[in-house]
């Protein structure tokens, strides 16, 4: 870390540094640190460490006027620089300025790294993106059939990525997309702002996004992740804006973000029917904490609608929402298969909500018409404790699948005001079963009232 830091000092005068001395060094230590990784335990810390040589983009031609592209710049340099991921690794440097690029991909023990005032602009221009397979788990692109573009930062295959600087931005100039998304203009599925694929040891932190022309972060079919301190921001009524997407992703941690978007702050995935169910990786072991969220028309937390591979072993704690539609959501549908289980939460504080607690089953939303009419998606163990809500309409919908009912749900020590006007109806369950403890108002009957005392479980760090 050490090392890495004074790179980054270094950076700053531009040049390509070579530190041949510091490579062999790296490399004795670097065995032992490789040994360390394979353990089951996620250390973090080893990702980005030692990082031995380091450039800045205006070494390879860029030109931060806003104007020019640097889509060639953005590509030579990660060229380049990935000839040291065999001997630590190395960091691009961006410094102050707008660097307008088409999308560019990234290379493995690699740090991108953002000045706090440069701001990566993604190109407007359709031509520059190019597209990509659609991800084998959804069979098709979400906004349309067939390929998608492909993200603005992609890595796919990688291991050791790095994308962090302090606070430096990167601007999806999202409006073109969503006005041509609106207007029914795009062949294809709109880009997200960061996607890595099938990759492992992944740290983004310490940025800030704006304006994504679709989803922000997609981290998919990846393991060890960590994406921390990021500042999200897009207009609440733009569409898809979902903040972090961990999709069939293991050991994932998402922490001291804050989210403005329009649609889900956080929505956990796992594929898509047919698709979902075939591919068969879940999402399992996601911890989110230290969330703040705002997003009027839709969710703090979602899991699915896509849960086709599995969603398990999921914790949230310490989670503010102001102003948004729902804390915690499932969406599900006939069609979906596989699970949504093991979901724990505490210490939610919301203000300003239409629901407190949202689970459907009844999601719809299929790739085709090919899904399993028999796929039914099984809920279970979903607990949820120490919540205060205000200015809530109505506390919950809680509906599950018809002969297929959601199971083992526990609601303890929440609190929810309501607002002047709230629903007569303040709980609507349907094919749902579980348990309640000191839970205001008085839960629907479904959730069986055990007395107080009784809190629901939430696993301590092992
Ligand atoms: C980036 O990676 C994708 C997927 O491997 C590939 O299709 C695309 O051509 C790459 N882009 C560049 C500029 O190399
Ligand atoms: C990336 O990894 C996946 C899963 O291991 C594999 O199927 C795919 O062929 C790999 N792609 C490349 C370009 O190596
Ligand atoms: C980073 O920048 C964003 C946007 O300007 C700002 O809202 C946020 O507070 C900043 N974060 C930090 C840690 O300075
Ligand atoms: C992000 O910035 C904070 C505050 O400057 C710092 O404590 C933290 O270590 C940084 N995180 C990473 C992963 O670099
Ligand atoms: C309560 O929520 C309504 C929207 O449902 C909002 O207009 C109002 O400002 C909120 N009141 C407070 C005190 O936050
Ligand atoms: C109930 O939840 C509130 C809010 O998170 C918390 O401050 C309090 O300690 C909880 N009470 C119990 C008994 O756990
Ligand atoms: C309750 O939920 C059921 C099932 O979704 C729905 O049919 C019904 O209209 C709802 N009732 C109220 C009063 O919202």
């Amino acid at each position: 870390m050490e090392i890495w830091t004074a790179l980054a000092s270094k950076m700053a005068f531009g040049n390509i540094l070579f530190l041949g001395l510091l490579v062999v060094w790296i490399n004795i230590n670097g065995a032992a640190s490789r040994k360390a990784r394979v353990s089951d335990s996620f250390d973090a810390s080893s990702i980005g460490s030692g990082r031995t040589s380091s450039a800045s983009l205006t070494d390879f031609g860029g030109v931060g006027d806003g104007v020019t592209s640097n889509t060639q710049a953005f590509q030579d340099a990660i060229d380049t620089l990935s000839q040291y991921a065999p001997y630590g690794g190395s960091l691009l440097f961006v410094p102050p300025g707008k660097w307008l690029t088409g999308p560019f991909n990234l290379t493995s023990h690699f740090t991108l790294y953002l000045h706090k005032d440069a701001t990566i602009l993604a190109s407007q221009n359709v031509n520059e993106w190019a597209t990509i397979d659609p991800l084998p788990s959804y069979g098709r692109g979400r906004d349309a059939n067939g390929e998608r573009y492909i993200s603005l930062i992609f890595g796919t295959n990688l291991t050791d990525v790095v994308i962090t600087g302090n606070n430096g931005t990167v601007d999806g100039q999202g409006v073109t997309w969503w006005d041509k998304f609106k207007n029914g203009e795009l062949k294809y599925t709109r880009p997200y702002l960061i996607e890595m694929m099938f990759s492992q040891q992944v740290q983004i932190s310490n940025i800030t996004l704006v304006n994504s022309p679709n989803w922000n972060v997609h981290p998919v079919y990846c393991s060890n992740v960590v994406i921390q301190g990021i500042t999200i921001l897009a207009p609440v009524k733009s569409p898809n804006t979902d903040g972090i997407n961990p999709d069939s992703c293991t050991n994932t941690r998402i922490e001291d973000c804050y989210i403005v978007s329009g649609d889900d702050c956080i929505a956990v995935k796992s594929g898509w029917d047919q698709y979902g169910i075939k591919f068969g990786m879940p999402t399992k072991k996601l911890v989110i904490r230290r969330l703040t969220c705002i997003s009027p028309f839709s969710a703090v937390i979602a899991l699915g609608s896509e849960m086709s591979g599995g969603i398990e072993d999921v914790k949230a704690e310490d989670i503010t929402g102001i102003s948004s539609e729902s804390a915690v959501r499932i969406k599900t549908a006939v069609g979906r298969g596989n699970y949504v289980k093991d979901v724990y939460v505490r210490r939610m504080t919301m203000k300003t909500m239409k629901m407190v607690f949202w689970m459907a089953g009844n999601y719809g939303s299929h790739p085709d018409d090919d899904y399993d009419r028999y796929a039914f998606p099984v809920i279970k163990n979903i607990n949820i404790r120490d919540v205060v809500a205000e200015n809530v309409t109505m506390a919950a919908r809680l509906e599950g699948i018809r002969g297929h009912p959601f199971s083992d749900i526990c609601l303890s020590n929440v609190t929810i005001g309501l607002s002047i006007k709230p629903r007569r109806i303040l709980w609507n369950c349907t094919e749902i079963y579980g348990v309640s403890s000191n839970v205001t108002p008085k839960p629907c009957m479904l959730l069986k009232d055990e007395g107080p005392g009784n809190s629901c479980k939430f696993p301590e760090a092992a």
